[in-house]
């Protein structure tokens, strides 16, 4: 029997991760974004790998390094990049690849449904370049008004954060494992609040207050970091929006 036809949002996905892999040019520092479609991309690049291309990807996230390894990327961890040398400048990786849960018109983004979001930012603010590869369903007017705000948290701390971010106007909510009893245990082996809240008007500013709360490593809004957003479509065209840095 053949397999299932992918579903379009599948085939969207593809078509985007496929755009992202042609970016890379040989001799890149990679990273290696987390997610469906990254992964489209990380199995593109590692086909171009064995056609010869030579790149090394730092990965964002056990799942991200698992997929790499199997697609026949090299990887390499941030102790590799010799970012202690000042000639490795501000941007040490050429090109960041990675997915996202809400784009805002301005290119601002809401990550972390996998929990990689904080490796995830370390990576996107090293690379001169960070591309993010969505569908069409994570554009949003708004962000904030579908997806909640992941943020990651010492288990210690969790009630007192939970606590401040109700202040902040959020519903937060422990994530727990599917398959697994409990909390969702990060890479880190730290916990995630999704914190939802109804629309944020001020991204950088609620960042920037989330930031401060004691007891948390990070969270998922993306401020200022994307470049560039490749929007893709069943169809297979492409939509490319610049983004200003901030
Ligand atoms: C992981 C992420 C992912 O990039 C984001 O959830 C998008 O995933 P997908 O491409 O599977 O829709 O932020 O932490």
């Amino acid at each position: 029997m053949p397999p299932p036809a992918a579903d379009s949002q599948t085939e969207a996905k593809r078509a985007t991760g496929h755009a992202a892999a042609a970016l890379v040019e040989d001799g890149m520092r990679l990273g290696l974004g987390t997610g469906s479609t990254t992964a489209f991309a990380i199995e593109a690049i590692g086909q171009r790998v064995r056609e010869g291309l030579r790149v090394v990807g730092v990965p964002t996230s056990f799942a991200a390094e698992r997929l790499a390894r199997a697609a026949g990327v090299p990887v390499v961890s941030l102790d590799g990049l010799g970012l202690d040398d000042p000639a490795a400048g501000p941007h040490p990786l050429d090109l960041a690849l990675d997915g996202a849960d809400e784009v805002s018109p301005a290119g601002d983004l809401i990550k972390g449904r996998g929990a990689a979001h904080v490796r995830e930012k370390v990576v996107a603010a090293l690379a001169a370049r960070f591309v993010v590869l969505v569908d069409a369903s994570k554009r949003v007017e708004r962000l904030g008004t579908a997806q909640p705000v992941p943020v990651e948290v010492l288990p210690f701390a969790e009630p007192a954060v939970a606590r401040s971010l109700r202040a902040l106007g959020a519903d937060p909510v422990l994530r727990m494992g599917e398959r697994k009893d409990g909390p969702v245990v990060t890479d880190q082996g730290l916990w995630v609040l999704d914190a939802r809240f109804d629309g944020v008007d001020d991204p950088a500013a609620l960042g920037a207050a989330i930031d401060g709360l004691p007891g948390v490593l990070g969270h998922g809004l993306f401020v200022g970091l994307a470049t560039d957003v490749l929007v893709g479509t069943a169809g297979g065209g492409i939509e490319h929006l610049d983004c200003a840095r901030d």
